[in-house]
């Protein structure tokens, strides 16, 4: 059963979220963080005998930390069949007022970070003749963005771009590639960084659904991306954002 799965970003948040699910749903989960403590926590709290859970330090904006990251999990478990790229900074900074390194600095986490996980991560899994690769991008990537930053947005929308090369790159190997676009999660995370008073406006104003999107629901799509059974879906993006954007 191809049920090996890593997931960046993974100490908090959606990155969570997935890797419980992923969890429950019988995979063998490498939860990794360029948070290393936070992760071990959340690894532990999952699996406390780490028989299915193990934690790893990866810090996406080196392409060194996935070629790290693979032979360690490859090592513990035998193989790896899915990644999840989903860590990424999102900051608000306004337009206007973001600097050069903090442009940088977000682009090199969220859009070069996938990259280089589809780059080495790809590259195995179609020697295997088979794998997953799951993009997390965002509503943002694909409208513009309206709490978040241009650079997370452009960011994300070069998520979107980098999900179908890589998608046909690797379509004759067995390996899909396709990406998640929440609209805002109603999580922590999310409350923490948008102002109460802002986020209650966009609910009731620019969401038709009128509620912010489920992270459980959030995992159940990327579980779905994974099975083996999703071999005809690539290059795709799965939408959950309330109807905010329709295609
Ligand atoms: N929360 C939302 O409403 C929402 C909406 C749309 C899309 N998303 C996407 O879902 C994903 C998760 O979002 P979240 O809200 O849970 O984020 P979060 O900020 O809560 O968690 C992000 C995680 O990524 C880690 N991280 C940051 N930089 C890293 C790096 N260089 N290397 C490795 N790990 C790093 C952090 O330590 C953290 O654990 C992101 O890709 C985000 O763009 C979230």
């Amino acid at each position: 059963m191809n049920n090996i799965a890593l997931v960046t970003g993974a100490a908090q948040g959606l990155g969570l979220a997935i890797a419980e699910r992923l969890f429950k749903e019988e995979y063998k989960v490498v939860l990794t963080d360029i948070n290393f403590d936070a992760a071990v926590a959340a690894a532990t709290a999952i699996d406390s005998r780490a028989e299915r859970v193990i934690a790893l330090e990866l810090n996406v904006q080196n392409k060194a930390s996935f070629e790290s990251a693979l032979p360690q999990t490859i090592e513990r478990f035998g193989q790896c069949n899915v990644l999840v790229n989903n860590a990424a900074m999102t900051p608000t900074t306004s337009v206007m007022d973001i600097s050069a390194d903090e442009f940088d600095q977000v682009l090199s986490t969220n859009l070069r970070g996938t990259f280089f996980g589809c780059q080495v991560f790809g590259k195995y899994f179609g020697e295997q003749n088979y794998g997953r690769l799951i993009n997390m991008s965002s509503l943002a990537g694909q409208m513009g963005g309206v709490a978040s930053g241009a650079h997370y947005a452009a960011s994300k929308g070069g998520i979107l771009t980098l999900t179908k090369v890589f998608a046909r790159a690797l379509a004759d190997q067995g390996v899909t590639v396709n990406s998640v676009s929440p609209g805002p999660v109603d999580m922590p995370s999310t409350r923490e960084k948008v102002p109460a008073e802002k986020l209650e406006h966009i609910i009731n104003t620019m969401i038709p659904v009128k509620r912010m999107s489920s992270s459980d629901f959030i995992a159940d799509m990327v579980v779905m991306l994974a099975s083996e059974n999703a071999g005809c879906t690539t290059g795709a993006c799965w939408d959950s954002n309330g109807g905010i954007f329709m295609r």
